[in-house]
């Protein structure tokens, strides 16, 4: 069969191209292309929000491969069957889901509002770390509680050899060759399992399986009964790294549009000074009365999705719009053209948090916000995010002033490799009187 109906090609679009600018060349193919293009024989761009969400839901159709980030540790009893993700899916999802964080609340803020200080105020400062640890105290500790002292500097080295490891090259090793990253990765997450693992024997033995994320995964379910000690331990460095990975890129560019927006700062600001004053009393309610900055955030996520393309593989030949996309094919789904599309939002590029405390842009509308992914691989950690998110924004303008450096250079490169962040961003804090 001849190939009939193949997505447009984007005139100039090259490998070479791309890598000299993916950002431009993703707006490129949305504008001059429409919702789906081709990047090169194979390589598909869903580009707009109805194949996106399309791509998205079919996952029989569309498969993501497997996190080769944190794959299964050799001496483990093997990979996990079906039944035992399935669980501890299950598991994780009880504790992360949006009612398990509104009760979390109250543990949550105290380090939210504890970051401004740590921030050395009248001076240019890298925020990238600063924020990023901030961040992954947070997040270990909605997964651990009180073992979270323990764990967090091994959460911080799976980190560092996680970005070794997606540093951009055009050469793919093998998965088989143990270059130096891959070694450095195994030896963190060997030395992050060994940590966490008389950590669950503890809490199993004692029988006190912890109200957190862990005490989630202990938990027997009806259905399936115990998860295997490995298949517990095989799955939490991966996601304890999400817990603060992109949250940290989506806070660097939050923390940027505060500098660069001082009257929206100063509604958060605004909205922040009603907070109790005892960060542990915050409550759900209190996180839900500061509609602005939820915008604000929700607002800087749709223009900076942190994770802003998304890789599929067709696991059959199947139609996507009106193209026949073939077997083995990639199809990159892309929230941040589907983001600034006039047909979903007016005036896209424009910074306007207002627009989310209107009816017109309902996030409840489909495509309308992606930064999340859907679908059966939608992002676990949503609600942990706009939580922190919303706690560390209110908290930080509540307290300061931000700057760029003087200068008509921004401060910052934009990273697009893994996802969208503002590497090396530096910012000046200021006391706001
Ligand atoms: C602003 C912060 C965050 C953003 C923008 C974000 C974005 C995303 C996106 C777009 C996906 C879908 C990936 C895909 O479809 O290929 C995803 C998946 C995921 N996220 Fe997040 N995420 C954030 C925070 C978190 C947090 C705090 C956690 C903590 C538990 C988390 C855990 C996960 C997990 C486990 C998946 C994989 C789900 C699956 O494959 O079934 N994320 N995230």
């Amino acid at each position: 069969m001849g190939r009939m109906n193949e997505p447009p090609r984007l005139p100039g679009g090259s490998f070479a191209a791309w890598s000299r600018d993916r950002l431009a060349l993703a707006r490129r193919g949305a504008d001059e292309c429409g919702d789906v293009w081709q990047l090169e024989p194979g390589v598909y761009v869903a580009a707009t929000a109805g194949p996106c969400e399309a791509v998205l839901h079919r996952a029989q159709d569309f498969r993501k491969a497997p996190s080769p980030l944190f794959p299964p540790l050799k001496r483990s009893s093997g990979a996990p069957t079906p039944e035992q993700r399935a669980h501890a899916h299950a598991a994780r999802m009880r504790g992360l889901r949006p009612q398990a964080v509104a009760a979390r609340i109250g543990e949550i803020a105290p380090t939210a509002s504890r970051f401004p200080d740590q921030w050395p105020t009248g001076q240019d400062v890298e925020i990238l770390p600063l924020v990023r640890h901030a961040l992954a105290e947070i997040g270990v500790r909605y997964l651990f509680s009180e073992d979270a002292p323990t764990l967090l500097p091994f959460a911080s080295q799976l980190f560092l050899a996680r970005e070794v490891l997606v540093r951009p090259s055009r050469w793919v090793w093998p998965r088989w060759i143990p270059t130096p990253a891959r070694r450095f990765r195994t030896r963190q997450q060997v030395a992050f399992t060994d940590a966490l693992r008389p950590i669950v024997r503890r809490r199993r033995s004692s029988g006190r399986l912890g109200d957190d994320v862990l005490g989630q995964m202990l938990q027997p379910s009806s259905r399936y009964g115990l998860l295997p000690e490995e298949a517990i331990l095989d799955t939490l460095p991966g996601i304890t790294v999400a817990t603060f990975e992109a949250p940290a890129r989506a806070a660097g560019w939050i923390l940027l549009h505060l500098a660069r927006h001082p009257q929206a700062a100063g509604r958060v600001a605004a909205e922040a000074a009603l907070l109790p004053a005892n960060p542990a009393a915050t409550t759900s309610t209190h996180l839900d009365s500061l509609q602005y900055t939820q915008a604000l955030v929700r607002e800087v996520l749709r223009l900076h999705p942190p994770s802003w393309l998304l890789t599929r593989r067709a696991a059959r030949q199947t139609q996507l719009d009106d193209y026949t996309i073939d077997a083995g094919s990639t199809v990159l789904v892309c929230p941040y053209t589907a983001q600034r599309d006039a047909r979903e939002h007016s005036e896209p590029d424009r910074f306007q948090p207002e627009r989310w405390l209107d009816d017109s842009d309902s996030t409840a509308k489909p495509g309308v916000f992606l930064s999340f992914g859907t679908g059966p691989h939608g992002c676990e950690g949503a609600a942990l995010a706009m939580a922190m998110l919303t706690l560390l924004t209110a908290q930080t303008a509540r307290r300061y002033h931000l700057s760029e450096p003087p200068g008509t250079e921004p401060s910052y490169q934009v990273t697009t490799f893994e996802g969208l962040a503002t590497v090396g961003l530096r910012l000046r804090a200021t006391l706001r009187s």
